[in-house]
């Protein structure tokens, strides 16, 4: 199988395929893993502070000396409506208390997420080849400044309209991301109803309209599926869940032992932590706060509001009340190390003869 196209040529890399940035589960470990194996690993800094994206950058650099691509959050900040976030912090007092999860409230005065234009100097700074982005485009200003540097930029598409509006920006490459993919929709167009296309449907058609390559993400797990996606158009893989139950990953074990055991119904849209649609495996969390019948913040409010339980239910092991991001297809691959997994990913598609 030939692996080399322009977009590898473009990113300096061996194989086309990229390893998800994956906020709360990602570790400069992963990244540098599937970087020295010959892909993409992407080091996922959305919201962070400027201190500690330079951290992350600089821990990944000190593994590897292949390229990596940093990812950013690229939304517009909401102001806290106090009404709305006292009542579901009062929901979610009630919610620890019946589960036996204790944690500290915090004053929405304190709710921090730092926006991305915050970041930008960084990237430049530590010379960023790849930078990734979701939830919107980036400003003129920030295209021109990476671009300037050498950066190649990839936006996020969940339809057709959003793929030729970030074609429009002037970037490199789109990431058509599907509706079976883990974790937050990168949905930026909010005229219409969520785009729910599945990248069968999503990924041909994104790369009939733009002429600038096409990376598919989005229930992607094996060589079958991979396959798929270069017949389909795309000119690199995006994958995510089949890298969380890995050794470099920050999951929770009870949450890696869920997703190892998930069927194709297990997951669903909800916007219940973060206030942004996002696709995880059903739990007590999703399923009480959605049966409130309260009023979910927008994100990143709603994302704040609930720091303090994930983060207690992670430190516990609680795989109930914390997030638990998957895409509809487990992983399949039930091996320990990010390099082997992605190993065994090549093999499996290389092995694959015709069609
Ligand atoms: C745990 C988790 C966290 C994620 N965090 C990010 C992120 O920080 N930035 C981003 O662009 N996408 C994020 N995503 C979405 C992935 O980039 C990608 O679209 C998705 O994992 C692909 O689908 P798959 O999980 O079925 O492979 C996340 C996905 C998961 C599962």
């Amino acid at each position: 199988m030939i692996w080399q196209n322009k977009l590898t040529k473009l990113l300096g890399i061996q194989y086309p395929i990229i390893q998800a940035p994956m906020l709360g589960v990602t570790t400069p470990e992963m990244v540098a893993a599937v970087s020295n194996s010959g892909g993409l690993g992407s080091l996922p800094v959305g919201g962070l502070s400027p201190e500690i994206t330079r951290e992350r950058i600089q821990k990944t650099k000190a593994l590897t000396n292949k390229p990596f691509a940093v990812n950013l959050f690229v939304n517009a900040l909401d102001n806290v409506n106090l009404e709305e976030a006292l009542a579901i912090q009062d929901f979610l007092d009630k919610l620890g208390k019946k589960h036996n999860l204790e944690f500290d409230r915090k004053s929405p005065g304190s709710f921090t997420f730092y926006s991305y234009k915050e970041q930008i100097d960084i990237l430049i700074e530590e010379n960023i080849p790849v930078v990734s982005f979701t939830f919107g485009w980036l400003d003129n200003d920030c295209i021109k400044q990476l671009k300037n540097n050498g950066a190649i930029l990839i936006g996020t598409a969940t339809s057709v309209k959003e793929a030729k509006l970030l074609e429009d920006t002037g970037i490199d490459a789109i990431t058509a991301q599907g509706v079976e993919a883990g974790g937050h929709r990168g949905t930026f167009i909010n005229d219409e109803p969520l785009p729910q296309v599945g990248l069968m449907s999503l990924l041909p058609q994104i790369v009939d309209n733009v002429s600038i390559p096409v990376l598919a993400a989005g229930g992607i797990n094996d060589g079958r599926t991979i396959k798929a996606a270069f017949i389909l158009g795309a000119s690199a893989v995006q994958i995510g869940t089949a890298f969380i139950p890995s050794n470099e990953s920050l999951a929770i074990p009870s949450y890696k032992d869920r997703l190892l055991q998930a069927q194709d119904t297990d997951t669903q849209l909800t916007k219940a932590f973060s206030g942004r649609w996002a696709r995880g495996i059903r739990n007590t969390f999703m399923t009480e706060t959605e049966q409130s019948g309260l009023t979910i913040p927008e994100y990143t409010i709603q994302n704040s509001i609930t720091g303090p339980i994930r983060a207690a239910a992670i430190k516990q092991d609680n795989n109930q009340l914390t997030n638990m991001w998957s895409g509809q297809s487990a992983p399949k691959i039930k091996l320990e190390t990010c390099s082997d997994i992605f190993k065994e990913l090549i093999k499996q598609t290389e092995s694959i003869k015709s069609i």
